[in-house]
């Protein structure tokens, strides 16, 4: 049976199911597995080639650094979007990385500075005034090229349909600006890796995590797509906070790379000490590169995840089915009655991160930045 193809037809047969009390078969909810989205480059394999939505952003930087760091990757471009500091900060954060990393070939550009309908709320208490952890860093060098972000990402994928993977670790207001302006790009992105939501709580309200919190709006395009979706979230990136020892590893290695990310998270160490939660060294965005290069870091669940939007508190949580009936709220007693659906079968739109190997994890992110 076709999935519903619109919000209103997947709402309206779920309602009508439940209200004509139509009792869905038990879905044996699928079974966790390891990553298996496209074959990820191992030894020998041709690197995966991905484009970077970002906003860094102290994890932004430490996933950037991996990513230019790491064979088994190939960084088609980087994408700055508003987020942890508007993209006046973001957009020249993205490019002293790439100019550190002595990676001035990859085309960098500038996104939305704004979220798609809301004002925009950044975590400059997290990331530093400058999204660095307030280290300076001189200016770059390296200037953007004249594309914008959607321009560019649409550009390289038409370019190369099937062949290029979005690394998503920022809010997704551009990825829901290019999906909204050309929907038939959708079936030429092969995955989307989004570094974002959580099914157990949030980050920025109890409800929702940061990314989807920015812009609700342009995480519900992107899960409504149907471009394969793997979701990295909180229930396991908070499973991974970085630690005194590693600061110290990458303080000891005299490479740019490493004496930047160095300074960076020891910045951002030094304000989790003065107080702020302690997860405000979690390697959200790291882990969500790490997991393209080693498939064997996260296993995988199998959801459907609806993004709320219209919370008074919890606008940009995930809402994870993981097996039929997908039951939206109670319809209003002035609502339509829903149409019945004749659909039970249950349509997972994303591969949900629910286990990490955090030692992996470590020693992956380690070796490439000291290395
Ligand atoms: O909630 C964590 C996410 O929000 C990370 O991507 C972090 O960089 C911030 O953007
Ligand atoms: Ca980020």
């Amino acid at each position: 049976m076709k999935p519903p193809h619109t919000r209103r037809e997947f709402l309206s047969r779920s309602a009508a199911a439940v209200l004509s009390s139509k009792l869905f078969p038990g879905i044996e909810s699928a079974s966790a597995k390891t990553h298996s989205g496209n074959a990820v480059a191992s030894s020998g394999a041709a690197p995966r080639r991905i484009i970077i939505d970002t906003d860094p952003g102290v994890d932004d930087a430490m996933a950037i650094f991996l990513a230019l760091r790491s064979p088994e990757l190939k960084v088609e471009a980087i994408t700055a979007v508003s987020g942890n500091v508007p993209l006046d900060l973001t957009l020249p954060n993205a490019l002293r990385l790439a100019e550190i990393a002595g990676r001035t070939d990859i085309p960098i550009t500038g996104g939305a500075s704004v979220p798609l309908v809301r004002r925009l709320i950044t975590a400059k208490y997290v990331h530093g005034s400058n999204g660095l952890g307030g280290v300076d860093f001189p200016e770059p060098s390296l200037k953007p090229v004249a594309e914008t972000a959607t321009q560019l990402i649409s550009r390289l994928v038409r370019a190369n349909p099937g062949g290029i993977t979005i690394v998503a670790i920022g809010p997704l207001t551009n990825i829901g600006t290019l999906l909204r302006s050309d929907p038939e790009i959708a079936r030429l992105i092969p995955q989307i890796v989004i570094m974002g939501g959580s099914l157990s709580g949030g980050n920025i309200t109890p409800a929702a995590e940061f990314n989807l919190y920015v812009d609700p709006e342009a995480a519900r395009i992107v899960f409504d797509s149907g471009i394969p979706l793997t979701m990295v979230g909180l229930d396991v990136t908070e499973k991974v906070l970085l630690r005194e020892e590693h600061i110290v590893m990458l303080e000891r290695v005299q490479n740019p790379v490493s004496q930047a990310a160095g300074k960076i998270m020891r910045a951002t160490l030094n304000r989790a000490h003065r107080g702020i939660d302690a997860t405000v060294i979690a390697m959200h965005d790291p882990l969500t590169v790490a997991s393209l290069i080693d498939p064997q870091l996260l296993k995988l669940q199998d959801y459907y995840v609806e993004v709320e939007t219209e919370g008074e508190f919890t606008a940009g949580m995930t809402v994870g089915y993981a097996h039929a009936p997908v039951r939206p709220s109670a319809p209003r007693a002035n609502a339509n009655p829903p149409q019945p659906d004749p659909d039970s079968s249950f349509h997972p739109n994303a591969k949900v991160a629910v286990g990490v190997d955090p030692d992996r994890f470590f020693n992956l992110l380690m070796s490439r930045l000291t290395s």
